[in-house]
C-alpha cells in the first residue's frame, strides 16, 4: 500500500461538484445522510457555471396558459421520440418544485417589476418558460448551490480525480483516486455512489467545454464498473460556438441571443433560417439551426473563417447589457468585438451529451447496485434533440430524487462486502500509468481523438467516415500503450490527462459504433447515407463495450401528453 494513501468513509459519495452533484448532496445532507463530494475542478468553476441562457419550468409567469404537460409534449416531440416519457414527466412535473427549491436557497432570478420570475423564449418551446439570471444562469445556480452546501457543512474536496469505482459482486463500495496537487491517493469507502461527472462533448475539436471537462469520465467509470451507455451517438451541436481564437474555439454564444431577437445571416446577407424552418426561424430546434448553419457553410455561403453571422446589434443596447451581459463580455475579451455594433461569427460547437450512463427512469439507479448517475452523465430526458434550458432543470429535479434514492439504499444495507483485490487493481492502474515513460504524448493523443471525431462524427456522418474513424481510433488505442506520464512540481495534471485520454477513447468508440448502427437521420444525428427517419429505429441504442450494442424499446407516450404534440415536420432537414 502506498504510504500516502488516505482512507475516507462516507454513506454516499458524489463524484462531480457541478450542479447535479451539489443538488444531490444537499438533498442527502438535508435528510441527515452523510455525504462527501469530490471533483476534479474547483467547484466554483465547475462546468455548470458555463450554462448560460436559462432553466425551464412551466411556471406560467409570463404565459399563464403554459402547463407541465405542454412542457412534456414539447420535450418529447423535439426529442424525435427518443426521450423516455416517464423521465420527461418526472422532470416537467417536478420543475416548479425544482425552481422553488432554488429560490429557497437564495437564487437571484431575473424578475419583472411586479416580482414575477421573468421567463424568456428558448428555441422550440410553445411558451416563454425559460427562467434566467442574465446569461449567467448556470453561474448563479452554482453559486447558490455552493452557498447551500456550505450552510449544511457538506464535505467537498475538489482536487480529487477519481480513477476507478470499487465494485464487488456487481455492487459498488466506493472509489479510488488521487489528489491533483499532491498525488496522494484516496480509497473512499461508501455505501452508494452518485456519478455526476458530466458528458463527453470535449472529445470534439470545437466544443463549448474546456479542455479538462466532459472528457467522457462518467462513461469510462460506469462501463468499467459494469454499467452501460445509452445513445452515446446523440450529441447536441449548439449552433453558436465561436470560431476564433483557436484556443477558445467552440466557446458558447448563448441561445439567449436568439431568444432576445438575434438573427442569423449567411455571408451573402440572407436570413437563411427561412429556408429551413420558416415558421420558427432562429428559434427553431437546435438540431435544425445547427444543421442549417452547417449546410450554409458547406454549400459555400459561409464567412471567410467558415461560419455564419449572428447579429444582435439591432437590439437596444440596454437589453444587451441586462440580458446578454456574458455574450457582451466574452466577445470583448476574446475578440475585442462590440456586439452592440457588430455581428458575431459563429459555427456549430459540440455542446451536450444527450445520451449517457444507462439509468432507470424512476430513480437513476444503474446496472450496478448502489451506483446512480445524474445530470449530463445520465440519459433518458433528451433523446435526439435537447431543448435548451432542460438540462439545468433536470439536475434540480433528479438531484432531489437521486439524493433520496441513494439515502434509502444506504439505510437499507445490512452489511457491505468490500474487496481488497478491487482496491489493489485500482492502485495498480495508477502505479502503471505513473511509471509509464513511453514516447507518446498524452495531450497529442487527446488532440488526435478530437480530430477523428470532428472529421468523422460531427454534425453529419456516414458509413465511410465512421469506418475510417474507427480504424484511426484503433491506431490511437495502440499508441496509448506507449504513453509517457510526467507529473511535475506543479502537480499531477499529466496523470489526470492520461485518465482523461482513456475516457475519451472509450467515449469516442461508443459514439462512433452507435452512430454506425443508427442508420437513419434523426434530430442531431444526421447520416448523409440514410437521410430519413427509420421508424423501426425509434429505440435507444445501448452500448456495453466494444462491438456490443443492443436496442431498447421506449414506452408509449401518455395520451394526455400526446394530444398536445404537433407533428414533427422534417421538411428542410438538408443533409449534404
Ligand atoms: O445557449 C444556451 O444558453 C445554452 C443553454 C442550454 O444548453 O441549456
Amino acid at each position: 500500500m502506498s504510504s500516502t494513501e488516505q482512507r475516507l468513509t462516507t454513506s454516499v459519495l458524489v463524484i462531480g461538484s457541478g450542479g447535479s452533484g451539489l443538488r444531490a448532496a444537499i438533498e442527502l445532507a438535508e435528510h441527515g445522510t452523510e455525504v462527501l463530494v469530490v471533483g476534479k475542478r474547483p467547484k466554483m468553476d465547475a462546468h455548470t457555471s458555463l450554462a448560460a441562457g436559462g432553466i425551464n419550468a412551466a411556471l406560467g409567469a409570463m404565459d399563464p396558459e403554459d402547463s407541465w404537460q405542454q412542457h412534456a409534449a414539447d420535450t418529447l416531440k423535439e426529442s424525435y421520440f427518443l426521450a423516455n416519457p416517464h423521465t420527461v414527466q418526472v422532470v416537467t412535473e417536478g420543475a416548479e418544485r425544482g425552481i422553488a427549491d432554488l429560490v429557497r436557497y437564495g437564487m437571484p432570478f431575473a424578475r419583472e417589476t411586479d416580482g414575477r420570475i421573468s421567463q424568456r423564449f428558448f428555441g422550440a418551446h410553445t411558451f416563454r418558460r425559460t427562467a434566467f439570471a442574465g446569461d449567467y444562469t448556470g453561474l448563479e445556480i452554482q453559486r447558490t448551490l455552493i452557498a447551500r452546501t456550505e450552510a449544511l457543512n457538506i464535505r467537498t474536496v475538489d482536487t480529487v480525480y477519481i480513477t476507478k469505482l470499487l465494485v464487488r459482486e456487481n455492487t459498488v463500495f466506493g472509489a479510488y483516486g488521487f489528489d491533483l496537487t499532491t498525488g496522494s491517493r484516496y480509497v473512499i469507502h461508501a455505501d452508494a455512489v452518485i456519478l455526476a461527472a458530466g458528458g463527453h462533448n470535449r472529445i470534439w475539436r470545437r466544443s463549448s467545454s474546456r479542455r479538462d471537462e466532459n472528457t467522457g469520465d462518467s462513461f469510462r467509470l460506469a462501463v468499467d464498473a459494469g454499467g452501460r451507455i445509452r445513445d452515446p451517438e446523440l450529441v447536441q451541436f449548439h449552433p453558436s460556438g465561436l470560431i476564433e481564437p483557436e484556443n477558445a474555439a467552440g466557446t458558447l454564444v448563448s441561445e439567449a441571443a436568439r431568444g432576445e431577437g438575434g438573427v442569423l445571416r449567411n455571408a451573402v446577407g440572407e436570413r437563411f433560417m427561412a429556408r429551413y424552418d420558416a415558421e420558427r426561424m432562429e428559434l427553431s430546434t437546435r438540431d435544425r439551426v445547427a444543421l442549417a448553419a452547417y449546410t450554409e457553410i458547406k454549400e459555400g455561403r459561409g464567412t471567410a473563417h467558415g461560419g455564419v453571422w449572428l447579429d444582435v446589434s439591432h437590439l437596444d443596447r440596454e437589453v444587451i447589457m441586462r440580458r446578454l451581459p456574458r455574450v457582451y463580455q466574452t466577445l470583448l475579451e476574446l475578440q475585442m468585438l462590440d456586439i452592440t455594433t457588430d455581428p458575431i461569427e459563429i459555427a456549430p460547437t459540440a455542446h451536450y451529451s444527450m445520451g449517457g450512463v444507462w439509468v432507470r427512469p424512476e430513480d437513476h439507479s444503474t446496472d450496478v447496485a448502489g451506483l446512480y448517475a445524474i445530470g449530463e452523465a445520465s440519459s433518458g430526458l433528451h433523446g435526439a434533440n435537447r431543448l435548451g434550458g432542460n438540462s439545468l432543470i433536470e439536475l434540480l429535479v433528479f438531484g432531489r430524487i437521486v439524493g433520496q434514492a441513494a439515502a434509502a439504499y444506504s439505510v437499507g444495507l445490512d452489511a457491505q462486502l468490500r474487496s481488497r483485490e478491487a482496491i489493489a487493481e485500482a492502485r495498480e492502474e495508477v502505479d502503471t500509468l505513473l511509471s509509464a515513460d513511453g514516447r507518446e504524448n498524452v495531450r497529442a493523443l487527446q488532440r488526435a481523438i478530437r480530430n477523428i471525431m470532428t472529421e468523422h462524427a460531427g454534425v453529419v456522418r456516414n458509413e465511410t467516415g465512421l469506418r475510417a474513424g474507427l480504424r484511426e481510433l484503433d491506431v490511437i488505442e495502440h499508441r496509448m500503450s506507449e504513453v509517457g506520464v510526467h507529473p511535475d512540481i506543479a502537480g499531477y495534471a499529466d496523470l489526470a490527462h492520461a485518465f482523461d485520454l482513456k475516457a475519451s477513447a472509450l467515449a469516442a468508440r461508443a459514439t462512433m459504433e452507435a452512430a454506425f448502427e443508427r442508420r437513419e437521420s434523426r434530430g442531431c444525428h444526421n447520416r448523409s447515407d440514410f437521410p430519413d427517419i427509420d421508424k423501426s429505429l425509434r429505440v435507444n441504442l445501448v452500448w456495453s463495450g466494444p462491438g456490443k450494442i443492443s436496442k431498447e424499446s421506449i414506452p408509449p407516450i401518455p395520451a394526455e401528453i400526446q394530444a398536445l404534440m404537433r407533428t414533427v415536420d422534417t421538411t428542410g432537414k438538408l443533409v449534404e
